[in-house]
């Protein structure tokens, strides 16, 4: 049985005082819930949002790191400088960072392994654009994504990345894949991941939808087979809508 992950993905939002007092209202509810829950907050208030959630069933996530252990990468956050902070999770290759900051295949894939070798749990992000959805390639490509990031990656290690099926067309729009359309993706990127891997591996990944997952959809998307769990966006903001979202 995959445990279901419900992931706060908080961007470029929230200064300390806003953050914590976020944490803060989300502690309890988070505490009543049988999924896992993640936030993954900017760098500036891990520290703070740390201390808020000790104790809590709350675990820190960031939004990306560097592939090297550390050097001349101006601007750049190391697993290492994660880890310290007492962060678990760490978001792979999200669609705006391959779209504004160039990451690529090659370069998700580095920082995948780099994670995994540090003990950090990796939400690898894959999804198609609506002009790639149009023209029906949007297997192929979430194929070419996964298979591109897993390159190299041990059968025990696989089992551990978290994949988060991401329509870029549903992120931040309000348009949200229809359950069934998102379970059916989500039910080929498992057997992406078994024929790359095994069976046995592919039922224990586990994969997320994300794409404007908020409180009156996450039940209809929770009851899919195949999708186990979410990845949120503007929703994790608000308290009240996050905590609706956990509480399934
Ligand atoms: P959204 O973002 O929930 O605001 O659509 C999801 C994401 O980018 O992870």
């Amino acid at each position: 049985m995959r445990l279901p992950i419900i992931a706060g993905n908080w961007k470029m939002n929230n200064t300390i005082e806003d953050a914590v007092k976020l944490a803060n209202e989300l502690k309890e509810e988070a505490n009543k819930t049988d999924v896992k829950v993640v936030i993954c907050c900017p760098f500036t208030v891990l520290a703070d949002v740390r201390k808020a959630v000790e104790g809590s069933k709350i675990k820190l996530g960031a939004q990306n790191m560097h592939w090297e252990d550390n050097g001349a990468y101006t601007g750049e956050i190391s697993a290492d400088m994660l880890t310290e902070q007492g962060v678990e999770y760490v978001i792979i290759g999200h669609s705006e960072r391959r779209q504004y900051f160039n990451e690529t295949d090659e370069t998700v894939n580095k920082k995948i392994k780099k994670a995994l070798e540090k003990d950090l749990i990796p939400i690898l992000c894959v999804g198609e654009t609506l002009e790639e959805k149009e023209s029906n390639t949007t297997n192929e490509i979430v194929k070419r994504q996964t298979v591109k990031a897993f390159e190299g990656v041990e059968a025990e290690d696989a089992k551990k990345i978290v994949i988060a099926y991401e329509p870029i067309w549903a992120i931040g729009t309000g348009k949200t894949a229809s359950p069934e359309d998102a379970n059916d993706v989500i039910a080929y990127i498992r057997n992406v991941v078994k024929e790359t891997y095994s069976e046995e591996v592919s039922e224990v990944v586990a994969i997320q939808y994300g794409g404007s997952v908020k409180a009156a959809n996450a039940t209809e998307i929770m009851n899919q087979e195949d999708i186990d769990g979410a990845l949120v966006g503007g929703a994790s903001l608000k308290a009240e809508e996050f905590s609706a979202i956990i509480n399934f």
